[in-house]
């Protein structure tokens, strides 16, 4: 695995993914969040920050189009697949995986470009705070993505019709933001037609945030 691996306490959240991700030999579809892809590609590459990478087609995407790219999970096994195949497709000079518990560690440094796809657990890991402590990793001018779940999937692991799902102004609420030192690129919830991994499709609603921290180059 590229990078440095953290000094790694066991806890809830790494169990519980541990044993999804190895009970499940199901391979990534190697397609990136379609979310993703339509933000990040009109930005610059620099530096990149995956929070919640699972197996890597988001980082692995990135690092193909020349960032570079932290990309962290709590599971080892996601990481060492997401690894795997970015050593197959001969990005992995472009990409560090990290193991962390977001809940307990944060990766160092600062970034240009950070997501959160769909970072949710059942095992509570204080997600907005997770959130803020990338706000404040964020180089000027860099951005913030985070994308959650508006809609159920009809292909989810787990079914719960009573799941509440945060608006986007719930969400970019959450990120309590100072104003005069932020833009709201994107606070939506748009609709897209996704597939499952039997082939499955169904609409479903994302809710999508996208916040800029003021001061890049060439700011006023
Ligand atoms: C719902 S999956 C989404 C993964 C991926 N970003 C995507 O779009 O498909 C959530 C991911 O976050 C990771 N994760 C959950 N809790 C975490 C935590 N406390 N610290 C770091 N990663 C965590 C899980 O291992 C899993 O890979």
């Amino acid at each position: 695995m590229n990078g440095e691996r953290q000094d790694h306490v066991p806890s809830a959240s790494t169990g519980f993914w541990e044993q999804l991700y190895q009970g499940r030999e199901r391979p990534s579809n190697g397609i990136p969040n379609p979310v993703l892809a339509s933000v990040a590609t009109p930005l610059t590459p620099g530096r990149a920050l995956d929070l919640g990478c699972a197996l890597g087609d988001d980082a692995i995407w990135l690092g193909t189009r020349g960032w570079r790219v932290t990309a962290v999970d709590v599971s080892a096994t996601a990481l060492e697949r997401a690894s795997a195949r970015s050593t197959e497709l001969g990005v992995s000079a472009q990409i560090e995986f990290e193991q962390h518990d977001l809940a307990f560690t944060f990766p160092d440094g600062t970034y240009d470009f950070i997501s959160a796809v769909y970072l949710q657990s059942p095992i509570d890991f204080r997600r907005d705070h997770v959130l803020w402590r990338a706000t404040q990793a964020l180089s000027p001018g860099g951005l913030l993505l985070v994308v959650t779940h508006g809609s159920g999937r009809p292909w989810a692991w787990k079914q719960d019709p009573s799941t509440p799902f945060r608006t986007p102004e719930e969400s970019l609420a959450a990120l309590e933001l100072d104003p005069f030192q932020w833009d709201v690129e994107i606070s939506g919830a748009p609709e897209r037609q996704a597939t499952g991994p039997n082939g499955e499709t169904a609409t479903v609603v994302d809710i999508v945030t996208a916040v800029r921290r003021r001061g890049g180059p060439g700011a006023a």
